[in-house]
């Protein structure tokens, strides 16, 4: 699409007057989506814009599970940004954060932080972070600006997928009558790990928009280890891909061999859902997890660095937690 401010850029002061943030809507998202691709590629410098992100999607799953979480930027009508933030629970953290690069360096993507940093606040998050590109000082430096520091690195770890035997079964086999008890016995797990941790939105709305499903993992009656996986095209995870996007153990004395037996499952659930890739990111401040990981053949497939608005407060990456994200 051709408009007056992409075929004659202006100066950066008559950009900056007329940004205008908003909450994303409906329409947007075509604009939205096309940008995000755009963006990444170029960032990336890959020929094609698709190159990045291939069939995976981002922009419309996050906006229809949480459109209050989503934002604009416009110019002259025209949408020129655009970010995404995520509340679980007591913990939020935003991505992608993404601008027109035709308009790049002109203090968009700030004016699109201000939303979120808004919204953590509001939200009266214990901790709050973001995933970024480690060796990037233009993102590192943009962050910072806003009061996030950086953390331990995040590895995004794929491995093909073998065969492997696992007892597990499914959110979305649970019945109807028993989500919401499931859904308090999913929370009671999560603050085991970080106090009001909730993913309770990232399950339905895997579930609701046919995305992927969550996998429960009992020892005994007790529910030992969940995981929030997203599964091919249309999804975070791509063709062919089953991704963890959260997974998590009880904590405790046995939650290293407890986060064994759910990548197990993980991994089963791919094989069972045709899919040959499995991917899982993790932060290496938990280091026995990421080991883990690692001796299970996971290699890597992307670094980047965790960024925490609150360095000094309650951190999700310590080596007594065993979970599964990577916050992009
Ligand atoms: C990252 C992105 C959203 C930034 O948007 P933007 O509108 O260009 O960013 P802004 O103009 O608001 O801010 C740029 C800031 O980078 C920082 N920066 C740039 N170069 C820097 C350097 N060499 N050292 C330190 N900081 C630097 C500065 O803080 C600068 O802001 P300032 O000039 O006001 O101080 C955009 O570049 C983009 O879409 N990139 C591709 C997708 C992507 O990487 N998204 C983020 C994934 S975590």
């Amino acid at each position: 699409m051709t408009t007056s401010w992409c075929s004659s850029p202006r100066s950066s002061e008559a950009v900056e007057d007329q940004v205008h943030v908003r909450r994303m809507v409906e329409s947007d998202l075509d604009e939205a989506d096309r940008i995000t691709r755009l963006a990444f590629a170029t960032f990336r410098g890959l020929p094609q814009p698709d190159a990045a992100l291939d069939d995976t999607e981002a922009v419309r799953t996050r906006f229809v599970a949480a459109p209050d979480c989503a934002w604009v930027a416009e110019i002259d009508g025209e949408v020129a940004g655009s970010v995404f933030a995520a509340r679980w629970g007591s913990f939020g953290f935003f991505g992608p954060l993404t601008v027109d690069p035709r308009l790049w360096d002109r203090g968009i993507g700030s004016r699109l932080l201000e939303p979120v940093l808004a919204a953590f606040e509001l939200w009266q998050v214990r901790q709050a972070g973001l995933y970024t590109f480690s060796s990037s000082r233009k993102h590192l430096g943009l962050y910072q600006k806003h009061g996030f520091w950086p953390g331990h690195l995040v590895a995004v770890l794929g491995k093909p997928v073998a065969p492997v035997s696992s007892v597990y079964s499914l959110f979305s086999q649970a019945p109807p009558d028993s989500e919401a008890s499931l859904l308090d016995e999913i929370r009671e797990l999560t603050s085991s790990v970080f106090p009001g941790l909730d993913l309770e939105r990232e399950i339905v709305a895997a579930r609701a928009q046919g995305i992927g499903d969550t996998i429960l993992v009992r020892g005994g009656d007790a529910l030992s280890g969940i995981a929030v996986c997203h599964s091919g095209p249309g999804s975070e995870a791509g063709s062919g891909v089953c991704y963890v996007k959260f997974g998590a153990t009880c904590s405790g004395e046995t939650a290293g061999d407890g986060f064994d037996l759910l990548l197990s499952a993980c991994e089963a659930f791919a094989a069972e859902s045709g899919l040959h890739r499995l991917v899982a990111g993790v932060n290496t401040g938990r280091l026995d997890a990421y080991r883990r990981m690692l001796r299970r053949g996971f290699r890597t497939d992307l670094l980047g660095v965790s960024m925490y608005l609150r360095p000094e407060g309650e951190r999700l990456d310590t080596p007594d937690q065993y979970v599964i994200d990577d916050l992009r």
